[in-house]
């Protein structure tokens, strides 16, 4: 879809698209339509359920005395209560409404508010970029698709003050969208065709073009490295794992390779990207195992985040590391009470083998912190059912080891609609990974499960700033948001490019 904005003023014929206030009160666009209609939009509205509060809609065809084919109506709310979420939600809604009524455009009038901090063109490139998000579609599988089940809308025409603003604010939403769009897809493929080797050549494919450095190490590399946390979880499968990282200098590359100067040491966003995730020998029943192939879903947003910073030539310095593995139970996977040995020395009693991510993570942390040296590192990763208990599918888990980092992702999260709620870390809890056998066992008690799992993490993290996102709750929908299709969410990739811009882009 093409979106493009325009002079205020709507044209006369095709359809288009105003806003109304709560109460039926109309902005100066639909007022002006209303004229135009000889107040037969007026006389729509209150012949109507239609109030104009937040999220209602109200649709007039072929109006009397227009030209016009439709009028769609949105509802704003309360003049004083608009705010950029609710604007992108008005994008996603008008898209989610015409995208299957055959129009190939629409024009949609934005109006600047009296009282609001928000201008014309920051609302109108907040409902592009609300509308871009809806867009999103997985159905490159689907070859019998009519022409009517497939979007009709090709250009939105978005009328507003100051188009030339409203064109740079959304050149840099647009880009953040690309990443978004990268990560769905990568979540939505299936196992058989996205798995470590095909993921890696993806990341390269994508992200090289954009001058992010790619590198890909195979498992000879990773074991000369010392992962055997990390290929351990591997070993079961016919399908060889990688470990990719991915490094976007946008502040100036540091002088010397592994001598990063303090300041530009670069921000680390490390993934876990189990291709599939059938539990290895300690088997998942087989109900809702196809969910399993969104078990790469931190590695997704990893991808996703490089490409939106890369996108939009985000002056800072930022590294991604993804862990590729498939877990699979065969003849040479690993058992229950295998004892690794992982990168950092640490080894690990292995006491069950579906709780795999962790151990991916293991190694791809330390290896990412005796690397880079980051300034910080904030890990994501579909770890836990747990979570899901916890939180359901509405707020992802954060856990981390240094307040301010932990308050800056949950502000981000805010900004964007991406929750976050914090969990407690402790010794207590740390305890519970106690092995008789080895360093640490891979699995806490029955209770806790999410902050156990959080805790393992913890032990390969030394004392760099450090947090990680438990997003096993919010990685895929089933029942969409205005601005979230069903399935992929990519929650993740706009939060992290938020805390990026806000806190510490230069
Ligand atoms: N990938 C799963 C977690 C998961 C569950 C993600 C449901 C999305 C939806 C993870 O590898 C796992 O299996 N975790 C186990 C850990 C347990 C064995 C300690 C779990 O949550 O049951
Ligand atoms: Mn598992
Ligand atoms: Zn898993």
């Amino acid at each position: 879809m093409k979106i493009v904005f325009s002079k205020p003023g709507l044209p006369q014929t095709g359809m288009v698209v105003v806003g109304v206030f709560a109460e039926r009160e109309l902005t100066s666009s639909a007022r002006s339509l209303d004229e135009s209609m000889n107040g037969g939009l007026v006389r729509a509205i209150e012949a109507s359920r239609f109030k104009g509060g937040k999220g209602q809609s109200l649709t007039v065809l072929a109006p009397a005395g227009t030209r016009l084919d439709r009028v769609y109506v949105y509802g704003l709310g309360e003049a004083k209560d608009v705010d950029i979420l609710g604007l992108q939600a008005v994008g996603g809604q008008i898209y989610a409404a015409l995208s299957s009524k055959r129009a190939a455009s629409v024009h949609v009038a934005v109006d600047r508010l009296e009282d609001s901090e928000l201008a014309a063109h920051e609302m109108a490139a907040e409902i592009a970029l609300g509308a871009r998000l809806r867009s999103y579609r997985f159905d490159k599988y689907r070859t019998k698709q009519k022409k009517d089940d497939k979007p009709s809308l090709k250009t939105l025409h978005v009328h507003c003050e100051e188009g030339e603003k409203a064109r740079a604010a959304y050149r840099v939403s647009d880009k953040v969208a690309d990443g978004v769009f990268l990560t769905r897809d990568l979540v939505s493929e299936p196992a058989n065709v996205l798995f470590p080797e095909s993921f890696a050549k993806i990341i390269k494919d994508e992200l090289e073009p954009l001058g992010v450095e790619v590198n890909v190490l195979k498992p000879k590399d990773m074991k000369e490295l010392g992962m055997g946390a990390l290929l351990g979880v591997a070993q079961g499968s016919a399908r060889e794992a990688r470990l990719v990282t991915m490094t976007w200098w946008g502040a100036g590359k540091p002088a010397k390779k592994g001598r990063t100067s303090k300041d530009k040491a670069p921000l680390a966003f490390v993934g876990k990207g189990v291709t599939f995730d059938t539990g290895g020998i300690s088997i998942k029943p087989s109900a809702g195992m196809e969910e399993m192939k969104w078990d790469m879903g931190g590695a997704g947003v990893v991808t996703g985040l490089m490409k939106a910073l890369a996108g939009r030539k985000a002056r800072v310095n930022a590294v991604g590391v993804v862990g590729l593995v498939e877990n699979m139970p065969s003849g040479t996977a690993q058992r229950p009470g295998d004892i690794v040995t992982s990168m950092s020395g640490q080894t690990i009693e292995v006491l069950n083998t579906d709780a795999e991510g962790r151990l991916v993570l293991a190694d791809a942390l330390w290896y990412c912190m005796e690397t880079f040296k980051p300034k910080l590192m904030v890990d994501l990763a579909t770890l836990t059912g747990a979570i899901i208990i916890s939180l359901g599918h509405e707020m992802a888990g954060v856990f981390s080891n240094n307040d301010e980092l932990a308050t800056n992702l949950v502000a981000a999260g805010t900004e964007v609609g991406e929750h976050l709620w914090r969990l407690p870390l402790g010794d207590e809890y740390d305890k519970m990974l106690r092995s008789d056998a080895a360093d640490m066992k891979n699995i806490g008690g029955r209770g806790a499960g999410s902050i156990t799992a959080a805790q393992f993490l913890q032990r390969f993290v030394g004392d760099v700033p450090w947090a990680h996102l438990d997003i096993a709750g919010v990685s895929w929908s089933k029942k969409g948001t205005p601005t979230v299709p069903k399935g992929g969410t990519a929650f993740g990739v706009r939060l992290l490019d938020r805390i990026v811009a806000d806190f510490y882009e230069k």
